[in-house]
C-alpha cells in the first residue's frame, strides 16, 4: 500500500473515546479491579435474595453494567447463580453483560462455551450482552432485578470541557473542575433515572464507583506518587523530546470524574430526583483495595516484573486515551512507536523507585433498592 493510502486509512479509522484493549487483555491484567468485584460476591447474594424473586415463577434477570470484555464478573455472577439454584433448581435467569457499542464481548461467551461456565454447568441460564450505554434505559420497565457494576460508572457521557496540561479532572483547581462535577452529577442522575424505570419493585444495584474518599484518596493516589500526575509528566516529557505536537498534548484527557459521598448521595436525598422516582439508598461507604502488584512486588523484590505488571494494569485503560490524542494521519508504526515509548517510560520510572508506585482502588460500595412505587412513565432525555 502506497504512503498516502496508508495515511487516507489511518485519517478515517474509527476511533472510540472509551474503550479498554480488546481480546481479553483487560482481564488478563486486571487482578485489582477483579479483587474488588469478588470482594462483593456476598453482598451480592444477599442482594438477589432481597428482591424477592428467587423461586417465583418468573425470569430473574440480572445486569453487569460497564462489564469490558464481560470476564471480571463471571466468578461473582457464578457464586449467585449457586446461591440462587440452591432454592429454585430450574428458575430461569437471564445474565446480560453490558457495555458500550465498540466492546469486545467476544471473551464472555467464548467462556461460556466452555464446559465448566455458569451456563454450560446449569439448566436454563441465558446469557446475553448489550452495547449501549448504561446512561440510557437498557431494559424494559420492570424488567431487572439486579444490576450490578464495577470500575465503570466514572466514566462521563462526554467531556464536558478541555484539561490543558492536565489529564484528568481530579488534579485541576475547582474552576477548571467545575464543569466535570456538573456534567458527573447531571450522568449520575441519568444513570439513576434510567435504573429506576428498569428494576422491578424490591429490585437491587450495588455499584462500585472509582471515587474520591473522605481522605481526598483516589485511584492511584493513596500513599506514594499519583498515577494521573505520573502520566502527566510522562505526558508532557514526549512533548519537550518533540515526540508529539501541542495538539496531541493538549487533546490527551481521561473522560472520567471521581464524585465524592455528597455527589453520590445527592438525588436520594429527600425531593432529590432518585428518591422522586422511588429509588432508596440502602449503603453508601468508600473502601480501598491494596495494588495487588505492589503487594506482590514487596513479597518478591522482583522489581522488574512488578514494574511490567504494574504499566500494563493501567495500559488496559489508558492506551486508548493516548492513542486517541494522536494525529491519526501520523503512519500507524510511528503512533505505536509513541505509545511504546510512554509505557517504557513509566516502567523505568518504576524501576527507580519502585516503593513510591501503587494503584490502591478507592471506591464508593452503592446499593439502592426500587420501592413498591409505580415506576416512571416518561422516558428522561438523553444526557448525550
Ligand atoms: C475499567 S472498565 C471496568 C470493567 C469491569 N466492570 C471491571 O469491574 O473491571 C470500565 C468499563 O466501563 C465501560 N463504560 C464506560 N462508559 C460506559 C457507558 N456509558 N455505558 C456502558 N459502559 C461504559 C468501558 O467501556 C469499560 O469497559
Amino acid at each position: 500500500m502506497s504512503s498516502e493510502a496508508m495515511e487516507i486509512d489511518a485519517s478515517t479509522e474509527r476511533i472510540d473515546r472509551i474503550s479498554m484493549k480488546e481480546g481479553g487483555y483487560y482481564a488478563a491484567v486486571s487482578a485489582g479491579p477483579r479483587a474488588v468485584v469478588d470482594g462483593l460476591t456476598d453482598r451480592a447474594i444477599a442482594a438477589v435474595s432481597a428482591t424477592g424473586r428467587i423461586g417465583k415463577d418468573e425470569i430473574l434477570v440480572i445486569a453487569d453494567f460497564g462489564a469490558a470484555d464481560g470476564l471480571i464478573a463471571t466468578d461473582l455472577i457464578s457464586a449467585l447463580i449457586d446461591s440462587v439454584r440452591l432454592n429454585a433448581p430450574d428458575q430461569p435467569i437471564r445474565i446480560c453483560a453490558t457495555d458500550l457499542p465498540d466492546a469486545d464481548f467476544r471473551p464472555y461467551f467464548q467462556a461460556m462455551s466452555l464446559p465448566d461456565s455458569y451456563v454450560s454447568r446449569n439448566r436454563n441460564i441465558f446469557a446475553t450482552a448489550c452495547g449501549l450505554s448504561f446512561f440510557e434505559p437498557l431494559f424494559a420497565e420492570g424488567e431487572l432485578n439486579f444490576g450490578f457494576s464495577a470500575s465503570a460508572m466514572h466514566y462521563l457521557s462526554r467531556q464536558p470541557a478541555p484539561l490543558g496540561e492536565y489529564l484528568h479532572s481530579v488534579n485541576v483547581r475547582e474552576a477548571e473542575a467545575a464543569p466535570f462535577r456538573a456534567q458527573a452529577a447531571a450522568d449520575w442522575e441519568a444513570i439513576l433515572s434510567a435504573r429506576a424505570i428498569e428494576l422491578a419493585p424490591d429490585g437491587r444495584c450495588i455499584i462500585a464507583m472509582l471515587g474520591l474518599d473522605e481522605q481526598g484518596r483516589h485511584l492511584g493516589n493513596t500513599v506514594g506518587s499519583n498515577m494521573f500526575a505520573n502520566y502527566e509528566a510522562i505526558w508532557g516529557s514526549l512533548a519537550d523530546d518533540g515526540l508529539i505536537d501541542d495538539d496531541e498534548y493538549l487533546k490527551a484527557a481521561f473522560q472520567q470524574h471521581f464524585r465524592t459521598r455528597q455527589e453520590l448521595e445527592a438525588p436520594f436525598l429527600a425531593g432529590g430526583s432518585a428518591s422522586l422516582q422511588g429509588l432508596e439508598l440502602l449503603g453508601l461507604e468508600s473502601q480501598k483495595v491494596d495494588c495487588p502488584f505492589h503487594t506482590q512486588w514487596l513479597r518478591s523484590g522482583d522489581t522488574q516484573g512488578f514494574a511490567r505488571n504494574f504499566v500494563k494494569t493501567h495500559r488496559s485503560w489508558t492506551e486508548t486515551v493516548f492513542t486517541n490524542a494522536l494525529n491519526p494521519r501520523r503512519p500507524a508504526v510511528e503512533r505505536q512507536q509513541i505509545i511504546q515509548e510512554l509505557y517504557a517510560r513509566y516502567e523505568a520510572l518504576v524501576r527507580q523507585n519502585p516503593k513510591r508506585h501503587r494503584k490502591d482502588m478507592i471506591h464508593w460500595i452503592v446499593e439502592f433498592r426500587k420501592t413498591a412505587s409505580p415506576p416512571p412513565r416518561q422516558r428522561r432525555p438523553s444526557s448525550t
